[in-house]
């Protein structure tokens, strides 16, 4: 949205729109749409232009060419254009269930949501008692149609846009972001969140006349849904409300992540639950019914440090490639300032004012979903060692379902890539009402998680944008073995593993980097078994978190079939799919376990599998009875699954790749799951 001293036509606007939406197609990508004004002509009836499309953004992009005449002559000085990429929850993908949703057929209002919306029958039901025609199947619908009703029941003619959407937001259970648009409120737009990230980048040629944006308040009593028909609306006065930013030529982005904007701009405003933000006559205001959780009563214009080519692919195929190859680097950002390798010190200053707190803990309870649940697992055993407490290690859909009991000196730590995953947030709010101390282990600045935690650690991996995840995980794997050794700093008897783990993550980046170097010896592996519809993948010990990482990356780009299998429950069952023709993949490092590995392995050839073996370069033994061996460098015990878990980053790669899938875009999935 642009107050701009240089119009804008409609191209422009449209491809800022599209473009956006391409850097934030890694987050659902089964339909597209957009809105944005019809015309610009005074004489003419208002209209706002709705396109959508089922499938990527290419096909909404090829579509707007198709209909609509970009080169037409209308500029906009004022504008203000809305576009949202899917992952669909309620209803299939398809044009009608894509965003924006409207209100009517004159597309009075339109919204585009993120999150899921869960008393829309209830809401739809009152509508459709009033006579709203529904038109599509998601919850998002009842959105627009609920404020065309708060509009045509408003009392005063100058009720604000913003105040209406405060009445919807009352109305609304569940999580959402939201944008709205409308045709009797040109050049306005209005934003408003609850559960899931929305943002606001901030671009302006000028010096802006604050760095902070203060939030105002105002009390409303808007009755219950129920009583909507009758209600009196209290006419809320939108000039107490409005502090602006954006007197100059300003720009506004509004964005579920900052990668959508980052090419326009790196300061942004976060917006807290409820807020409710305006773009009026090029004036941003933020205010909210109530004060909010963190109590702030303002939003800071926070300056991200994010650059463009990091979320651009550069010279590979695929964000998840160039991900897998970042690893080098990406790991010695997560250590860059926090371990000393002269003192053989960690310090981790998001945590050091809560380590006191955290040594006289009961227990730790390590919380995730997918890939951040298994960086837990993976350091689940290194934890116990270095820390000298309980550790649980928890699927956070699971921890909820079971009412897990949570004590107020527990320690809870949640781990995510995006800091947005709904059922780890709700697992964070569940421990934080039993008044655990809560610690966040993300990798995005400004998130929901690294927000509502306590405290916590930012492991600087950089936007990871491919949906599979992998440098994540192997940063959330150092980020905590970084915090067992700084909990286990002054342990004496400790000293000597400390010093060896230290070591260990200083020769770390390097060995990655000879990993990587096996790409191409992956690849033929990959051509041999690309055809297979199943592939297991057994360890124990240290490793056992390798396989399950190793195979959901398979099941989730390749579409095989992939179990994690612990080598210690093979006789207990999985040993019966073993034959000639089921490959099999084995972790067999020197550490611990290597004794019990082999005798799995004993196990698996007896039954005359031919086992694809990832073992250390000085092993002898298991390359005897491998069908193929795959030779990694050897470093200590706890850190070995940083290295075993790239060769099979790589060949679920190559495997999606030679099946003929789009790494990038896998099917049913999206990056971030904001949905419970
Ligand atoms: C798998 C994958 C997912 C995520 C999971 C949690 O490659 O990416 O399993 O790990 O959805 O996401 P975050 O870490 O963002 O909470």
């Amino acid at each position: 949205l642009k107050k701009s001293l240089v119009p804008r036509t409609r191209k422009e606007i449209f491809e800022t729109l599209i473009k956006g939406l391409q850097r934030l197609e890694y987050r659902g990508y089964d339909s597209a749409g957009v809105a944005i004004d019809g015309n610009n002509n005074e004489d003419k009836e208002r209209f706002i232009k709705l396109v959508k499309k089922r499938g990527k953004v290419k096909a909404l992009e090829e579509e707007l060419y198709k209909q609509d005449d970009l080169d037409s002559k209308a500029d906009f000085e004022t504008h203000f254009g809305i576009a949202h990429t899917r992952w669909a929850t309620h209803g299939v993908p398809s044009a009608i269930n894509s965003h924006p949703q409207r209100s009517d057929k004159r597309n009075e209002f339109v919204v585009i949501h993120n999150g899921i919306i869960t008393n829309y029958k209830d809401l739809r039901k009152f509508l459709e008692s009033k006579g709203y025609e529904f038109e599509s199947e998601t919850d998002t619908e009842t959105i627009p149609k609920l404020i065309k009703y708060m509009y045509d029941n408003r009392e005063s003619e100058d009720t604000s846009f913003s105040a209406l959407v405060e009445r919807v937001i009352q109305q609304l259970e569940g999580a959402f972001a939201l944008v709205f648009k409308s045709i009797h409120y040109p050049g306005e737009a209005v934003a408003t969140r609850r559960g899931s990230p929305l943002l606001i980048g901030v671009r302006s040629k000028y010096k802006l006349s604050t760095e902070q944006i203060p939030v105002l308040y105002r009390t409303c009593n808007i009755e219950n849904v129920k009583n909507i028909c009758n209600s009196r609306m209290k006419r809320l006065d939108s000039s107490t409300c409005l502090h602006a930013v954006g007197d100059k030529a300003v720009e506004f982005f509004f964005a579920s992540d900052a990668s959508a904007i980052i090419e326009h701009t790196n300061r942004v405003i976060f917006l807290e639950d409820d807020d409710i933000a305006a773009v009026t006559d090029g004036k941003l205001s933020i205010h909210r019914l109530e004060r909010s959780a963190s109590d702030d009563p303002s939003r800071a214009i926070q300056t991200l440090q994010m650059e463009l080519q990091q979320i651009m692919k550069g010279n590979f195929s695929a964000f998840m490639q160039k991900e897998i190859f970042e690893q080098p680097e990406s790991v010695v950002n997560t250590m860059r300032g926090r371990v000393n390798f002269e003192s053989s010190t960690v310090l981790l200053g998001g945590l050091k004012d809560h380590l006191k707190e955290i040594r006289r803990c009961r227990r730790l309870i390590i919380i995730g979903c997918g890939t951040s649940y298994h960086a837990a697992v993976a350091t689940r055993q290194v934890l116990e060692e270095l820390t000298e407490l309980p550790v649980m290690v928890e699927l956070a859909s699971d921890f909820l379902d079971r009412n897990t009991p949570v004590f107020r000196d527990d320690v809870c730590f949640f781990i995510s890539q995006s800091g947005e995953t709904a059922d780890t947030l709700m697992a964070l709010r569940y421990c934080k009402e039993r008044r655990a101390l809560t610690v966040g282990i993300t990798n995005t600045v400004g998130s929901s998680i690294s927000r509502e935690t306590d405290c916590g650690v930012h492991i600087n991996a950089g936007p990871e944008i491919g949906v599979a995840s992998t440098k994540a995980y192997t940063s959330q794997f150092v980020s905590l073995v970084m915090f067992g050794l700084m909990m286990s700093e002054d342990r004496i008897s400790l000293q000597k593993r400390r010093q060896e783990i230290i070591s260990g993550l200083k020769s770390l980046p390097e060995m990655i980097k000879e990993v990587l170097s096996l790409d191409e010896k992956i690849h033929d592996l990959a051509l041999e078994l690309y055809k297979q519809r199943s592939l297991l993948v057994m360890g124990r010990g240290y490793n056992y978190a390798t396989c399950l990482e190793g195979a959901l990356k398979i099941k989730e780009i390749t579409y095989m079939h992939s179990e994690g299998i612990l080598a210690g429950e093979l006789k207990h069952g999985p040993l019966a799919l073993i034959d000639k023709q089921m490959p099999v993949i084995m972790v067999i490092m020197k550490d611990p376990c290597f004794t019990k590995c082999q005798n799995a392995l004993q196990q698996v050839t007896a039954r005359q599998g031919r086992p694809i073996i990832l073992c250390s370069k000085e092993d002898t033994e298991s390359s005897k009875f491998a069908y193929k061996t795959i030779e990694l460098p050897h470093t200590v015990d706890c850190l070995q699954g940083v290295l075993s878990v790239i060769p099979l980053q790589l060949l679920s790669f190559h495997l999606a790749v030679l099946r003929g899938y789009d790494v990038d875009f896998p099917r049913n999935l999206a990056k971030s799951v904001t949905v419970e």
